[in-house]
């Protein structure tokens, strides 16, 4: 199998464990786990035959973790409909006479919205999901939860539709009307007022999982209300892009991503309550400051003061704890190499896919452009470029993905065709993603040294990046192949595992 032959196989066979029970394949019996998954896996109606261990009492589907269907689903077809966008922008981009019903510039921003809207609608179903998984008790109002993405989702595809017909406000990743960001922000509110309802009312049952999951959709709600104005003054507008593009990726969603799989890791039966828990405070709060003064490594470039330049520089250092007690999190969490059903080998695969860009696409490349003296030269070229895909889809996107496969193929295991379509799928997002962000360091590094250091003409630097901007489209177009597949065998897995939780 591709899989079993790959580079990423053989870090799933060293962390998971070698042995995979032939059965398991064939029947979808899963072992290692809790009851929950175990009777989830044989395909019956988990609402009557679960069994919580860890409580003794009865287990069920909760109405949230059936809510958290709709959200994963609507962010399983946005990402598959973001690859189709990208890959016409990237087209564009060298053979720019090609005949467009979009210009560019909103083919782009149409993208950057998708690059933003989609994760955060798929954070919002693996949040409610998995806060009353490891509550074990119903999320405080799941009537609430049902308006809640029904706003979303509208004011999302808002933001779409009024792009599509031209009409935006020019704020690069926020770029719809300000009305649509007023819903996404109504939205969150009530997001962040359910979950705290939820904490409040099963007071005596919080763990730190849900907890900072908590934390962290509060912190996406502060961020996002003041790119509901408009403001005329550029640093202004500048800032508060950030404060999305920064305070957004690299704090808000570090806390729901720690929290999502701690929660996995512990609630499928991996590992021990105890390896996990232990450090998921001090990792929250590490985050949440050195996320908050890291925005400095954005600010004195927009025009603030240069003490900035220092501030971002060392908070941005301190961001590298928190991600390394992430990976020793994940790391604790695989090492009792448990065998698997194929469910949760293509979960961890996507998760596995999103650590290993967490730590060197988002954190060592973060780092390394983040220091002023490269940053002078690199700062907006397409090495930035190439930062933001292995962040934001490598990182962010990927775990999303996992996180939504896993919600919603509950009760059901993947046949071995399916499976192996997955983890092909898998295979060519890493190689996609891999290829473009390559070609687009190569030609980041081009601009840097011919414009920047030897002092070229900037336009005509960039009319020589041709080659690479051509293997960035081929990167791209192996990207979206993968990008296609995974959400069809998410759809599937979707429609096979309707009776098993509704
Ligand atoms: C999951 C985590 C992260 C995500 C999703 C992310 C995402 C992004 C994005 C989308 C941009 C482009 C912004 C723009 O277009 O103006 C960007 C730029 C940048 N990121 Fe990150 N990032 C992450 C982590 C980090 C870390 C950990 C560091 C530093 C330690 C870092 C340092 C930077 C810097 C310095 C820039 C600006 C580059 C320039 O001046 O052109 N990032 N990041
Ligand atoms: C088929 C795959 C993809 C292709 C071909 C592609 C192509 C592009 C193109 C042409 C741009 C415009 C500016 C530039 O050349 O960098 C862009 C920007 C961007 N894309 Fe993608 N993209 C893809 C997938 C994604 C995904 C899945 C995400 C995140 C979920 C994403 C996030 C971004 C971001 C954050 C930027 C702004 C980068 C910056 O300005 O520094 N892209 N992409
Ligand atoms: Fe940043």
């Amino acid at each position: 199998m591709i899989f079993e032959r790959s580079v990423l196989g053989y870090l799933f066979r060293k962390l998971a464990g070698r042995k995979q029970a032939q059965e398991n394949q064939d029947t979808g019996a899963y072992q290692g786990a809790n009851s929950k998954e175990l009777n989830a896996s044989h395909g019956t109606d988990s609402k009557q035959t679960n069994t919580n261990q860890r409580t003794g009492a009865p287990g069920q589907v909760f109405k949230a973790q059936i809510i958290a269907r709709n959200y994963t689903l609507a962010a399983a077809l946005l990402f598959g409909t973001q690859g189709i966008v990208a890959l016409l922008g990237a087209i564009d981009l060298i053979i720019p006479d090609l005949p467009s019903p979009i210009p560019f510039e909103y083919g782009r921003s149409i993208h950057l919205g998708l690059a933003v809207l989609w994760p955060l609608i798929g954070t919002m179903g693996m949040v409610y999901y998995f806060v009353t998984e490891d509550l074990d008790r119903e999320i405080f109002s799941p009537r609430l939860a049902k308006w809640q993405f029904w706003l979303v989702l509208a004011a999302s595809l808002s933001i779409y539709a009024s792009l599509t017909f031209r009409l935006g406000r020019g704020r690069e990743y926020l770029e719809g009307l300000p009305l649509s960001y007023a819903g996404i922000s109504l939205a969150l509110g009530l997001f962040s007022y359910n979950l705290m309802r939820t904490l409040i009312k099963h007071k005596q049952r919080i763990t730190p999982a849900a907890m900072i999951m908590t934390a962290g959709s509060v912190l996406l709600l502060m961020f996002l209300i003041p790119n509901i104005l408009s403001v005329t003054n550029p640093i202004a507008d500048e800032a508060t892009k950030f404060w999305v593009v920064h305070a957004w990726e690299e704090m808000a969603f570090e806390l729901t991503t720690s929290g999502f799989l701690a929660s996995y890791l512990k609630n499928t039966g991996l590992a021990a309550k105890k390896d996990i828990e232990k450090w998921l405070y001090l990792e929250a709060a590490l985050t949440v400051a050195a996320g908050l003064f890291g925005t400095g490594h954005h600010y004195y470039w927009i025009g603030f003061p240069a003490y900035w330049l220092l501030v971002g520089f060392l908070f941005s250092f301190l961001q590298l704890i928190p991600v390394a007690l992430l990976v020793l999190m994940v790391y604790k969490g695989l090492k009792k190499r448990p065998q698997l059903g194929n469910r949760q080998k293509l979960t961890l695969a996507l998760i596995l896919s999103s650590m290993l860009y967490h730590v060197t696409g988002a954190s060592l490349l973060g780092f390394i452009i983040t220091v002023p003296w490269i940053n002078l030269y690199m700062h907006g070229t397409y090495i930035t470029s190439g930062h933001a895909h292995l962040a934001l889809f490598g990182s962010l996107g990927f775990l999303v993905l996992g996180g939504s496969y896993y919600i919603l193929s509950r009760g059901t295991q993947p046949d071995r065709k399916t499976y192996r379509r997955g983890i092909m799928a898998v295979l060519a997002l890493n190689v996609g993603l891999l290829t473009m962000s390559t070609a687009l360091i190569i030609a980041g590094f081009l601009q840097a040294y011919r414009a920047r250091y030897l002092g070229m003409n900037f336009m005509e630097v960039n009319l020589q990046l041709n080659l690479y901007l051509s293997a960035r489209a081929a990167g791209g177009a192996i990207f979206t192949s993968g990008d296609l597949l995974l959400t069809w065998q998410i759809l599937k897995a979707w429609r096979k595992s309707k009776n098993a939780v509704s």
